[in-house]
């Protein structure tokens, strides 16, 4: 079967950009930032970038256009034995596609709700109303019917760009979305800045805390920061690239991809705590009292800094939300793509199979997060699957690949046609440095869970939503394993008729 391609490699940065800027620069990065020290969790941050982020994206890169294939296939391309790591990748992206697709479900409620700021003087409340909150994740409460109109617009929208498939769907939308997301951005930002106070929310992000710099849970913080965002470890950039030709300059690609991406996580950061300084400097008090929203930051916090502005309210609710909305379509599909390439390359299916058998179970899955559990549900999930999934499987594709195979291979495959030259540096950052932080990472990570459980959750909701998320996604990746592929799959010399 011939294997789709990207358009052109503009076509592709595009849509890895777009997959890149979600709802992680402009939801997660604020509050995360403000939660570990506003400037001081910028230090490991670029830090991350540097060792972790830029690195892990060249990787990925490299091993799509160099096997042409989604995680798995990939995966035991490079050794039969690896498969499995792949699948698992596959289902933490399964995983995050249900719940991301929800707070896009919630955006474009909110876009609505900007209009006469129909969240009232009390967005909290409304948000918590709005959701028909429950008591606890295993207290579902019924679907909410408010949410079953955005919950079928958002899936009619990426039903249609996935059946259109790379080019003709996904380049496309990331040609239409990625501007307006720059412009809705830009006037954000010019109009936060323009605030009295914003300077006070900018000095808050970006001035550096030295105090906190040794503070573990920062330099954790700051690497699942950057995984997210960059869509590294959970296939989807191994996906991407698969598209594209082995004649690809993914050296040159990879900075690019990463710089546009924390470029704008850093620009939307502008926007977002201008406008926290503006409204903490209206209300007489610190801008870290403010920012502390946690998940809740662009839904209960947000709309109340836009209530306090003293005019343009309207358009700014709808450029904030208008932003999420488009940054987190981008990224929906991308993460459901990493999927679609998985079936679709161990079992060659047509396209329009590996869609629906990707999307009909998604679809079912995702109704759990229009109950009423679904925020506590998501906020579980969000936390086992990121800072154990993600961090887990970067760590073990950084072990196998720096450890089990030679590295340098892959090294001389990413140089053979960049302009710039990875040097020794690239391995070293992925088999030592990368190894050591994500290692403490996963580990940290991994016993905090155990002793003190999440955000105050009832163990059996973090028995099923935390552990049983993980856990669901093993067992269903170890039967994707197992089960046969088409004739060769794992054979690259027999799929050389894409060249
Ligand atoms: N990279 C995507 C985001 O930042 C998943 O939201």
């Amino acid at each position: 079967m011939k294997r789709e391609r990207w358009n052109s490699k503009f076509g592709f940065l595009l849509a890895a950009i777009g997959s890149a800027v979600g709802l992680g620069n402009i939801w997660r990065f604020p509050y995360t930032a403000a939660e570990n020290g506003g400037g001081a969790f910028l230090v490991p941050y670029f830090f991350a970038i540097l060792t972790a982020g830029i690195p892990i994206l060249i990787l990925e890169y490299t091993m799509g256009k160099t096997y042409r294939a989604g995680a798995p296939v990939t995966w035991a391309r490079i050794n039969r034995k690896f498969e499995w790591l792949g699948w698992f990748q596959v289902m933490v992206a399964f995983i995050i596609t249900v719940y991301y697709l929800a707070i896009v479900v919630w955006v474009i409620s909110y876009i609505g709700f900007s209009f006469n700021q129909a969240w009232g003087s009390d967005p909290t409340s409304f948000f918590l109303g709005y959701l028909g909150i429950t008591d606890s994740a295993l207290n579902l409460g019924g679907i909410q019917s408010n949410l079953i109109l955005p919950f079928l617009i958002i899936w009619v929208i990426t039903a249609i760009i996935m059946y259109r498939g790379i080019s003709k769907g996904i380049e496309l939308a990331c040609k239409i979305a990625l501007p307006l997301l720059l412009v809705l951005t830009a006037i954000l930002v010019v109009r936060g800045i323009t605030l009295p106070g914003a300077v006070d929310g900018l000095n808050y992000l970006f001035t550096p805390n030295w105090d906190r710099i040794f503070d573990s849970q920062i330099w954790v913080a700051a690497y699942g920061q950057v995984f997210f965002s960059l869509s590294i470890a959970f296939a989807i950039m191994i996906a991407y690239s698969s598209y594209l030709p082995k004649e690809t300059d993914v050296v040159n690609s990879a900075i690019i991809t990463a710089t546009a991406n924390h470029g704008f996580e850093l620009f939307a950061g502008i926007g977002v705590f201008s406008v926290l300084g503006y409204m903490a400097y209206s209300q007489g008090v610190p801008v870290d009292e403010v920012a502390a929203g946690g998940v809740g930051l662009a839904f209960m916090v947000f709309p109340a800094a836009i209530n306090t502005l003293p005019a343009l309210n309207t358009l700014i609710g709808i450029c904030f939300f208008g932003t999420l909305f488009f940054a987190g379509v981008t990224s929906l599909i991308s993460i459901i793509q990493a999927v679609i390439s998985g079936i679709a390359d161990k079992f060659e299916l047509a396209h329009t199979k590996a869609t629906t058998i990707v999307l009909v179970p998604a679809f079912v899955i995702s109704i759990l997060f229009i109950t009423g559990a679904g925020l506590n549900i998501l906020d579980i999930v969000d936390a086992f699957i990121n800072n154990v999934g993600v961090a887990g499987a970067g760590l073990i594709e950084v072990i196998l690949i720096g450890w089990f195979f030679k590295p340098e291979i892959l090294r001389q495959e990413a140089n053979q046609f960049s302009n710039f030259s990875v040097g020794r540096w690239w391995i070293y950052s992925l088999k030592f440095i990368t190894v050591i932080v994500l290692g403490f990472m996963v580990i940290s990570n991994t016993i905090s869970f155990i002793k003190d459980g999440y955000g105050g959750y009832a163990s059996s909701d973090i028995a099923v939503f935390g552990w049983g998320a993980l856990l669901f996604g093993v067992v269903v990746a170890i039967i994707l394993t197992a089960m046969k592929g088409k004739e060769g799959y794992a054979d690259l010399s027999k799929h050389k008729e894409v060249e």
